[in-house]
């Protein structure tokens, strides 16, 4: 049977092109983001490629935490229940510390953080009911080091991965699983700005990659697994003034 997937902050980025990698697997799509004509246009795409796939649409802002709630209920009343929830909205904020720019950094705080814990609250009651159901988290290799002009980022990054080490390990006697996938660099608006961007590839394939790995159940893994699974852990040991020198 079909499985059926809500995503969030899909209406761009990696969100929609894992929407395309889905749909083209026959997942029964649930796509949400703040620009309800951009999800549109996402479904739009997608039906016109593939005439016979299901997607729905909903807006949804994740700093909305009530809606959020909300939103999910929908879903799962009107889809019949969901199998993956993909807590992908993110933003990102390239300022330093000290230059009067807090509202951001707290928008990033409120949107990665407290965003997915709320799409996390939303879901898992579903998946313990049904003691089935796997909840994708994606994190950054920003986690595995504070970058400079990126010190939100990175700590909502930190966060994330935190948070779900925590998740997965309270859900350990269930048959409920947890995906934390660290990206590097993929080419989305997020990071288009941005100076030098190591090993950087297409969003598409980022997506397929992505999909990939959710599909095998995987814990957590950099993306693409290599090289980040080793620079990665390089990150966390170059000295500061290495560091200094990135974004
Ligand atoms: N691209 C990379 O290299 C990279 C690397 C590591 C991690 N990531 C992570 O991957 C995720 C997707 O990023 P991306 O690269 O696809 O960036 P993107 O192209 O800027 O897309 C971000 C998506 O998040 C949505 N979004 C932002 N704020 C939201 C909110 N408050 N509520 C609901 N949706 C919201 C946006 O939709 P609307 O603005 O239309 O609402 C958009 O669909 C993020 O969590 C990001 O941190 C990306």
């Amino acid at each position: 049977m079909a499985k059926k997937c809500l995503i969030t902050g899909a209406s761009r980025g990696i969100g929609r092109a894992l929407a395309i990698e889905m749909a083209k697997k026959d997942y029964i799509l649930a796509l949400t983001g703040r620009n309800k004509r951009l999800l549109e246009e996402v479904r739009e795409e997608i039906v016109g490629r593939l005439p016979s796939a299901h997607v729905e649409i909903a807006e949804l802002d994740v700093t909305d935490y009530e809606q959020v709630l909300d939103i999910v209920d929908d879903f799962e009343q009107s889809l019949g229940g969901l199998d993956i929830v993909v807590a992908n909205a993110g933003i990102s904020v390239s300022k330093p510390i000290g230059v009067g720019a807090f509202k951001d950094h707290k928008s990033v705080i409120e949107t990665n953080v407290l965003g997915l814990m709320a799409t996390a609250e939303a879901i898992i009651p579903y998946f313990k009911e049904k003691n089935e159901g796997q909840f994708v988290a994606i994190s950054s290799v920003a986690a595995f080091r504070g970058l400079p002009k990126h010190s939100s980022y990175s700590a909502s990054k930190v966060a994330v991965k935190s948070y779900m080490e925590s998740l997965s390990t309270e859900l350990i006697d269930s048959n409920i699983k947890t995906t934390t996938l660290f990206p590097g660099y993929i080419d989305t608006e997020i990071n288009q700005h941005m100076p030098s961007r190591p090993f950087l590839i297409p969003v598409q394939e980022g997506a397929k990659i992505m999909l990939e790995l959710i599909e095998k159940g995987v814990k957590t893994s950099t993306v693409p697994k290599r090289p980040w699974n080793v620079v990665g852990q390089l990150m966390k040991t170059l000295p500061e003034s290495v560091i200094a020198k990135m974004s």
